[in-house]
């Protein structure tokens, strides 16, 4: 018999550990959703948000999980009788195509095999056709662990192809990894609260250009629930559409407060020495799954080039320890072991894990 009510320090790569005085946001008095103190709530999460985006443009703050905001970036920014290039290169690039798809937009994929980047080469005599409105990129894919060279690509992108709306899945990213979102010319950025923002699950973020929301207005059947056009109407009240989760914000704005404190560039530092860490012990004890250049400083997908039993091992330190690290995913299930390395996660926590992995194997 498992206990939910003592669940294993998580180091799946999401949700993440959380810590307590981050928890202890969520059990704030509530406040009235149209009061003066949400707004208040509200338009402090949002300006602190737009410091650690590098975005002077529009901050939605939606009450679903990140998929939610992959669905809202389509119906928004896509019309029906236009293609969008959905690049893919593992589970959930492949996700957002389907969702795509689902929504009835034309879509076109631009496939490379999982543990590959998708490369601005391939972007470029894509759009070269000319035959697309917008394109959707995963800048932290994680079910490979790979990070995207999404700055070369946007720079290309906004050199040759001003034209083509940028929608880019940030979700294993966002404040683990840089990213300039107005310098970078994005129209969507996306992410959930339960990666390296470090916070429970329920709260995703949407970054939307004034382009991308200039377009909505004319893109039909957008909804209501993600309708960007309403997130705009609220947002001149810094309210939401429809009731928030206002414990998540009391916490993102918890979050952003100390990532302000600590700064942006440290912050990516922080993640990029984790990232080494981890990199340096899986190196030596087993392979990287992707190219060392394009391996996330958010999570590391080992290699299983040792044979273990990923399962085993993994409930032998749940057993143990009351610690869970990740399989791999999906079709990398025991061919890869996955760690996460991001938000409250420390260079110490990882030091206990390792060691204990350390343990179930050699
Ligand atoms: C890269 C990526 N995109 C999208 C998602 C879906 O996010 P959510 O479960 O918050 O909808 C995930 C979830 O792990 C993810 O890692």
């Amino acid at each position: 018999m498992v206990d939910w009510t003592n669940p294993p320090r998580l180091f799946i790569p999401g949700p993440v550990k959380v810590n307590d005085d981050v928890l202890q946001q969520l059990a704030r008095p509530t406040l009235g959703h149209r009061g003066k103190e949400y707004a208040q709530l509200h338009g402090e999460t949002v300006d602190m948000l737009k410091k650690i985006l590098f975005t002077e443009q529009n901050i939605f703050l939606s009450t679903s999980s990140a998929s939610g905001i992959w669905e809202a970036a389509i119906r928004n920014c896509v019309d029906f009788d236009e293609v969008v290039l959905c690049t893919c290169c593992g589970a959930f690039s492949d996700k957002w195509a389907d969702v795509a798809r689902s929504c009835g937009r034309n879509v076109e994929e631009l496939k490379v095999d999982w543990g590959q980047p998708t490369t601005v080469e391939a972007i470029d005599e894509k759009l070269a056709t000319g035959q697309f409105a917008a394109v959707t990129l995963v800048y932290n894919e994680t079910s490979t662990g790979l990070t995207n060279p999404v700055y070369d690509i946007s720079k290309m992108m906004k050199e040759k192809y001003p034209d083509v709306l940028v929608l880019v899945d940030t979700v294993s990213a966002m404040v683990g990894l840089p990213m300039h979102f107005d310098d970078l010319g994005w129209d969507v950025a996306l992410a959930s609260v339960q990666k390296a923002l470090a916070i429970p699950p329920g709260l995703a973020v949407a970054v939307v250009s004034n382009r991308a929301l200039e377009k909505s207005k004319s893109v039909p059947g957008r909804g209501y629930y993600f309708d960007f056009q309403q997130f705009a109407k609220a947002a001149e009240k810094n309210q939401t559409p429809t009731t928030p989760a206002i414990p998540h914000i009391m916490a993102l704005n918890y979050q952003c407060k100390k990532l302000l404190v600590e700064g942006m560039e440290n912050v990516w530092k922080r993640h990029k020495e984790m990232g080494e860490f981890v990199r340096a012990w899986a190196k030596a004890n087993f392979g990287l799954f992707c190219e060392e250049q394009y391996a996330s400083n958010t999570l590391t997908t080992v290699k299983n080039t040792k044979g273990i039993n990923v399962a085993e091992t993994i409930k032998a330190v749940q057993t143990k320890h009351n610690t869970a690290f990740g399989n791999g995913y999906g079709k990398l299930k025991e061919q890869t072991f996955r760690i996460a390395h991001m938000g409250d996660i420390t260079l110490d926590d990882l030091k206990e894990l390792l060691a204990w992995i350390d343990e179930e194997i050699n």
